[in-house]
């Protein structure tokens, strides 16, 4: 077989971490919170666990099947199942989806990574909050200063990808991601220590199911997806790397199960501390980089505790960059027959290209707008909102319709080797549940839906 000599990880547990890698990022320590905090802290968390385990567990099943089945790059995976046909669009959408996430998700790394600095060095110290403001708006309009920690944060990621699946995206994981959870904990205690903490602790375990609207529904959905690392290809990826004992179910149970963890224990470091200052959970970016150093500065050894948060997020960060980065290079290792070191510099350089554009869209380059959004936000709205829940939504129906149950129950279950209890509501999922849902999640978030409610009127 071609696939002979092709990388797979070491081992179930350096497998494990690879993919926790992948789906904890910004997501979770990031928008997760701030969503929760915009959608009625506990109500939203209860449909966001609804989601995760009953479309995100499946969804995530599926992509990991094509990924093993067919030792392929998300686009090569397709030609493998469907020969001669067009179901390779799939892979190509979410290779450019991959590719295009990078360009704004380096960017806000590259904030991550500031932030880190600055919190050594000390100049976070004796700010008040307006100082903070106007600081963040500066800092994000300063084209050079954010090139400078982007480009440290590609040259992270480079060596990682250059150094192979085993060496490189592997062995970075088995250390980044225990780091990630004991920073995590830290953290969390430090913040449910502090007076008042309760208050933020309510806040996010007492669901006032009044709160629940389609929007919750909705949001929460997204959120799920976007946290899981769904509907591009990179699990496609990852997983075409699992070795032939690893347990698909197992693995995606626990990859699940971990990354709302680690979303939860996120919120529960943020809520209490926030509320414990007197300050209301506000929205998106501020939240960790206007709001937080608030807090910081608060506290004794505010320093070390911002400087330890900071690198929480940016180990969260790169694990997730490496992951959308091997996306690209395998492809175009694979796709395009150029070397695996070779295929890694293009999509560097490419990447810092991309953003240059973005991070000069927030600055100098404002008044550029593509359908009234900056080229930063544009690339966030294209790929969020459009692009990943069509390859999901595309990925159950590519595998409930064209695959038959025999292969995907053999590979599931390693040629009958283990038990998968679940299988045929796990299939009837794929099949009838999960496209119909994605796809109301997209004709909701792009409006679509209202368009089409006008033309039946
Ligand atoms: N899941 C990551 C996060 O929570 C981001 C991410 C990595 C992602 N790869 C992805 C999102 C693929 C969607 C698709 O931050």
């Amino acid at each position: 077989m071609e696939n002979i000599g092709r990388a797979t990880f070491g081992s179930k547990f350096g497998a494990l971490m690879a993919t926790l890698g992948t789906a904890v990022g910004l997501g979770n320590i990031w928008r997760f919170p701030y969503m929760c905090g915009a959608n009625g802290g506990g109500a939203f968390l209860f449909v966001f666990l609804l989601c995760a385990l009953l479309l995100g567990l499946p969804v995530m099943i599926t992509e990991f099947f094509i990924g093993r089945h067919s030792k392929k790059n998300a686009t090569g995976a397709f030609d493998v199942l469907a020969p001669g046909t067009h179901w390779n669009v799939i892979g190509f959408n979410g290779v450019l989806a991959a590719f295009l996430i990078l360009g704004f998700y380096t960017v806000v790394s590259g904030w991550t990574m500031g932030y880190m600095f600055q919190s050594l060095s000390g100049s976070l110290n004796g700010k008040t909050a307006d100082d903070f403001t106007s600081d963040f708006s500066l800092f994000i309009s300063s084209a050079p200063r954010l090139m400078f920690w982007t480009v440290i944060v590609v040259i992270m990621t480079h060596y990682i990808i250059y150094s192979g699946v085993k060496k490189g995206i592997e062995r970075s994981a088995k250390f980044m991601m225990p780091l990630l959870f004991i920073v995590l904990f830290a953290l969390t205690i430090r913040s449910i220590t502090l007076p008042g903490a309760k208050a933020g602790l309510q806040f996010l375990f007492n669901p006032d199911f009044s709160k629940i609207t389609s929007a919750t529904i909705l949001s929460a959905m997204g959120q799920s997806f976007f946290s899981l690392s769904i509907g591009m290809g990179c699990l496609i990826t990852y997983s075409s790397y699992f070795g032939k004992t690893t347990n698909i179910q197992t693995t995606a149970f626990q990859v699940t199960l971990l990354d709302t963890f680690v979303a939860v224990l996120a919120s529960v470091m943020i809520f209490p501390a926030v509320f414990s200052f007197g300050i209301q959970p506000t929205a998106g970016a501020e939240l960790v980089f206007i709001t937080l150093p608030n807090v910081f500065e608060q506290l004794p050894l505010g320093n070390l505790w911002a400087f330890v948060f900071y690198l929480l997020l940016a180990v969260a960060a790169i694990t997730s960059i490496i992951s959308l980065h091997e996306v690209v290079t395998l492809y175009i290792h694979e796709e395009h027959h150029v070397t695996r070191k070779k295929a890694a510099i293009y999509v560097s350089a490419g990447i810092l290209v991309l953003a240059s554009i973005s991070s000069l869209s927030l600055g100098i380059w404002k008044e550029y707008t593509l359908f009234g959004l900056t080229f930063f936000d544009f690339l966030d709205y294209i790929t969020a909102k459009i692009m990943l829940p069509f390859g999901g939504m595309m990925i159950c129906i590519f595998v409930g319709r064209r695959i038959e149950k025999k292969i995907l129950k053999e590979e599931l279950t390693n040629k009958g080797t283990t038990s998968f209890y679940f299988f045929n509501i796990y299939a009837f999922f794929i099949k009838h549940i999960a496209p119909v849902a994605i796809g109301l999640i997209f004709l909701y978030e792009t409006g679509l839906i209202h368009w089409i409610m006008n033309l039946l009127n």
